[in-house]
């Protein structure tokens, strides 16, 4: 017995021992390693995305993913016929991604985008050189109807407003540089030359990187004041499809893109004539659909004119809601019904065809009708009376 208690104690003695050289040991052993688990926290995550052995820093991620974008565009583009609604998904979901690594843009993430944007909406001054307008014309009307824009709004916004032609005219390219554009696209008033020039300018906003997409007709008159104030309610990471519908219920259309036509879908559209507004965040998302000659395979399988087409794929694809605005006018509507003192606070307005030249809307100003059968230059001059061509009003009363 004793002997045993003696072996136990002994070893006990012992053991404890070791165990205590065992833990000092361990101790600075374990101290830097924990250290080390806070740090490379970032590290899977680049790994993860970089998907390879290069360990540069994240401009290699971005190029592989704006590859894999083109990629998924020309595969597109190349296989645009009927019945591709799988690829069409498949790309849609790809292109999301992608364009969201690929940080060219600050837009929210779609579940967060009203939380965090409402914060600095209201210090984030929205200016006309945010804005792209796009006027869409055809060469016929050049010297009718782009001269008469040229002289009045869009020499207030030369800059930004870019005009959408299709054909060549040297002349006016003299005056306006590389703000008039020619498309190439078909002369013809058909749904396909329509969306081809709608395809065009589609991309040269996204190229353009501003705040705001709007289009109007060569005979719109744009009242940039009113312009810039409704789209600064707004914010452009927000997703704001702005325009006049042009029937006072929605469109009923067969579904070619995301189904076989066999249902149907209900979407209310702006109409073009009147013009419309889209912020850069949704433009952005439109992109599966409508970039790079993809609006023109869009309309064609939906087999609707232009400005319907964006009304689908902002309505009926992306379910974001057409934000219904009166403050758009166009030629098919009765112009002369507008009072006269609401006039100036309009967005755009427009005035009757060869059909119906009586169409304008009232107002008095410096010209008569047979001198401004648009009433224009009229709008114009109450707008900035120090426009050199501006009668001056108040002199002419005084003698
Ligand atoms: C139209 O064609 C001309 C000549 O080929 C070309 O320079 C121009 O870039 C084309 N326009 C567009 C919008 O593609």
């Amino acid at each position: 017995m004793h002997i045993a208690s003696v072996v136990v104690s002994k070893f006990c003695f012992l053991f404890s021992l070791a165990f205590c050289g065992l833990l000092l040991l361990l101790i600075p052993a374990l101290q830097p390693p924990a250290r080390q688990v806070d740090l490379p926290q970032p590290k899977p995550q680049m790994r993860a995305t970089q998907a390879g052995p290069s360990h540069h820093t994240r401009v290699p991620a971005v190029s592989i993913h704006a590859r894999e974008t083109d990629t998924a565009i020309g595969l597109k583009g190349s296989s645009a016929g009927q019945g591709g609604s799988i690829k069409t998904e498949v790309t849609r979901n790809d292109k999301w991604d992608v364009d969201s690594k690929r940080g060219l843009e600050r837009w929210a993430p779609p579940g967060r985008k009203d939380g965090g944007i409402s914060g600095f909406r209201s210090h984030d001054l929205l200016e006309l050189k945010d804005i792209f307008i796009a006027v869409k014309t055809t060469k016929k009307y050049h010297k009718s109807r782009l001269e008469l824009l040229i002289q009045t709004w869009v020499s207030q916004a030369k800059e930004q407003t870019y005009m959408f032609t299709d054909g060549e005219d040297k002349q006016m390219q003299m005056r306006t540089g590389a703000n008039i554009i020619n498309t190439n696209c078909s002369a013809a008033h058909t749904r396909q030359a329509l969306c081809c020039k709608m395809s065009v300018e589609y991309d040269k906003f996204i190229e353009s990187q501003k705040k705001w997409f709007c289009h109007v007709d060569d005979d719109n008159y744009v009242i940039l004041p009113s312009l810039l104030r409704v789209l600064s309610s707004y914010h452009h990471t927000q997703d704001v499809y702005l325009g006049r519908p042009s029937l006072d219920h929605p469109i009923e259309a067969a579904e070619r893109v995301k189904s076989d036509g066999s249902v149907s879908v209900k979407f209310w559209f702006a109409t073009g004539g009147a013009g419309f507004c889209i912020s850069r965040g949704l433009a952005l998302k439109m992109s599966p659909w409508a970039s790079l000659g993809n609006f023109i395979s869009t309309a064609e399988k939906i087999r609707l004119p232009d400005d319907c087409t964006i009304g689908y794929i902002i309505e009926a694809l992306l379910e974001v809601a057409l934000t219904h605005t009166h403050l758009f006018h166009s030629h098919l509507e009765n112009l002369q019904k507008l009072p006269p003192d609401s006039v100036l606070e309009q967005v755009t307005l427009s005035y009757g065809g060869f059909e119906n030249r009586r169409n304008v809307v009232s107002i008095a100003g410096g010209f008569s009708l047979a001198e401004d059968p648009t009433r224009f230059k009229t709008v114009h001059c109450l707008l900035y009376p120090d426009t050199d061509w501006c009668p001056k009003l108040k002199l002419r009363k005084k003698n």
